[in-house]
């Protein structure tokens, strides 16, 4: 979602500032803005446009300036245009904010200004923050005791960052929203989230949630809503450059897609000692491992698809019964979770606002709470009772890649640890799985070494304007989860399917015009998905089969393949087939000239409802 920038320091080029909010491009955006003081002026310059900052970075005079704030805006309320997009100010045009997250009582607050003889420009939630505060500061607070005012009336989410013209200071506040601050040599860079601040620092303050702080050229200070002054450490970044730039590769998202196997390697040799998992820092005793009988699992878009492998994986192994749903849906629904229940929350930013919703409304029914997370420090893992690192690095692409493989392999070794607990795995079994676990990369390494095949058939692909994904079992979510990239990234229509469900609906879909990807790889279901490929072709239905290599009878009934190498144990199998159904998505999508990294409407991270 948005994205956020504040500095204060000694004098800079504003391409510095400009060059900060161009790291948060990834997250999705659609008009940006800018707030500065030149270097010995008063006069606050505000800058805002539609569209990319590409556009306002020509816009901008070669400034030197010592204070700034900056945005990128993901439309919630209001159309994106120069009006809407941020900074927003007060009538004076001394206040400037920038906001991340939705001010949900903005219309009640906003009806109170207007009466109060405030003028609004723009249709956002966002513009009633200066107003109010400006108001505060008319009572004869000052601006700190003005801002504590303002924040203990907002209700929703919110990261602030502000400006006062009169101030050599910025103000920051967070709440569900994700902030952090950079100390850097001279000054403090402030940014929403830390890839954008680890090019110019690796001292980094996070702020932790319902906390304000006041940042001048020299110190900066941190309170929490009711005043207190509180003392957060300054931490390291453990990002490097390398990790945040897309080298030899056109996209971020093709460099993460690469990146997989290693990321697997890792977390194999963190997690195993290649005899049984070890999961030294998990807080779940073997007791009550032992006697968990039933796992809740929340998440949203493609962590959703990885807790949905998770659910196959648990329920067959640990035997557990397993609920899942997406976490829009499950804080609203009356979930019988009880104290003794599990609950598994998965997510790349750990930022989700749903997740976290759900997080907390199982938290007030006792239950445990396990996060399965890519960002150490983000929300998720400061409210879950435990949780376990995904390692991934940092996931640029908005289309999510190497978090949901690093997801699955986690779920795996979850799986195999509770399932070992409970009595149903001997050690035996459990080397055997880590045995072919351990191959897993190095058979994810031979799908990337072969995908100039799929580069042509996406190309021939490319022109279907309707897919469908068939998967069975395991593959069921990989289905899901393959439509769900196609449509993310190359705006194609694209369903998801269990193949079984085909005759129920989507069959009347297929027609010679319509392209159909079978994940097909030879388990226990494959002669099904044999027979519901003959009734595609014989619907004239273009298939795109991924097979297993050696594969003799779909071969030869489908118009594509790619394969994927053999396995023992198939349900290791979503996470090979995720390469090519990521890869597929990407070349279609490069054909059809998107954006890849930063597609239309989405946003990396959301963090509103
Ligand atoms: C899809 C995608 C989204 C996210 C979803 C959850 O490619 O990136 O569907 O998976 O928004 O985000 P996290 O995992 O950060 O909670």
């Amino acid at each position: 979602m948005c994205g956020i920038v504040g500095y204060i320091g000694e004098s800079k080029p504003i391409s510095f500032l400009v060059e900060t909010l161009e790291r948060l491009e990834y997250r999705g955006y659609d008009s940006c803005g800018v707030a500065y003081r030149p270097k010995n002026s008063l006069r606050i310059i505000l800058k805002k446009r539609r569209g990319k900052i590409e556009g306002l970075k020509k816009e901008l005079l070669s400034h030197q300036f010592d204070i700034g704030i900056a945005h990128t805006r993901w439309a919630t309320h209001g159309i994106p245009n120069r009006i809407n997009a941020h900074p927003h100010f007060d009538c004076q045009r001394h206040i400037f904010v920038v906001h991340n997250g939705i001010v949900e009582n903005y219309k009640e607050l906003k009806k109170f200004l207007l009466k109060r003889g405030h003028k609004f420009r723009s249709q956002t939630d966002t513009e009633i923050i200066p107003h109010l505060w400006e108001e505060y500061i008319k009572r004869r607070k000052n601006p700190l005791e003005a801002l504590f005012e303002v924040v203990n009336l907002l209700e929703g989410s919110f990261a602030i960052v502000a400006l006062v013209s009169s101030l050599d200071k910025i103000f920051v506040v967070r709440k569900d929203s994700p902030l952090s601050l950079g100390v850097l040599k001279e000054g403090f860079l402030v940014a929403s989230d830390i890839p954008a601040i680890s090019f110019s620092t690796k001292r980094v303050v996070n702020l932790a949630d319902r906390q304000v702080g006041v940042i001048s050229k020299s110190s900066w200070e941190v309170y929490d809503f009711h005043r207190r002054r509180r003392y957060p450490k300054v931490g390291k970044v453990e990002i490097s450059s390398q990790e945040v730039e897309k080298g030899k590769f056109a996209h971020f998202m093709l460099k993460e897609i690469f990146e997989q196997p290693q990321i697997l390697k890792s977390l194999y040799s963190l997690y195993t000692n290649r005899e049984e998992v070890k999961f030294k820092e998990l807080n779940l005793s073997k007791k009550y491992l032992r006697t968990l009988q039933r796992i809740f699992i929340f998440a949203c878009g493609t962590a959703f698809h990885a807790g949905f492998v998770g659910k196959y994986l648990l329920e067959k192994y640990a035997r557990v019964s397993v609920e899942i749903d997406v976490s829009s849906e499950a804080r609203y629904r009356s979930l019988p979770i009880r104290k003794e229940d599990l609950v598994i929350a998965i997510s790349q930013s750990g930022e989700t606002a749903d997740t976290l919703a759900s997080v907390r409304e199982a938290k007030s029914r006792g239950a445990k709470l396990l996060g399965i997370c890519n960002v150490l420090g983000s929300t998720l893992t400061r409210e879950v009772d435990t949780f376990i690192p995904t390692f991934a690095g940092p996931e640029i692409g908005v289309a999510s890649t190497k978090a949901y493989t690093a997801q699955v392999f986690v779920l795996f070794l979850f799986t195999i640890y509770l399932a070992k607990a409970k009595g149903f795995l001997t050690s035996l079994q459990e080397r055997e799985i880590l045995k072919e676990l351990r191959d897993v990369s190095r058979y994810q390494e031979k799908i990337l070494k072969e995908l100039d095949s799929l580069r042509r058939i996406a190309k021939k692909f490319s022109k279907f304007g309707c897919f469908l994904f068939l998967g069975r079992g395991i593959n069921y979510p990989s289905a899901l989860e393959g439509a769900l990239k196609l449509k993310e990234i190359s705006y194609i229509p694209a369903e998801g399917y269990p193949a079984g469900e085909m005759k129920h609906g989507p069959i009347a879909l297929i027609d010679e015009y319509r392209a159909v990807v079978c994940i097909a790889p030879q388990d226990s279901l494959y002669e099904k998905m044999v027979s519901n490929i003959c009734e595609i072709k014989a619907r004239k239905g273009k298939i795109l089969a991924i097979l297993t290599r050696g594969d003799k009878e779909i071969v030869s009934l489908v118009e594509e393949k790619v394969f994927v190498p053999k396995l023992n144990n198939q349900d290791l199998s979503p996470l090979l087939v995720a390469i090519p159904l990521q890869s597929f998505a990407y070349f279609v999508a490069k054909n059809l000239g998107c954006e890849i990294d930063q597609p239309r409407n989405l946003a990396k991270s959301v963090t509103v409802e």
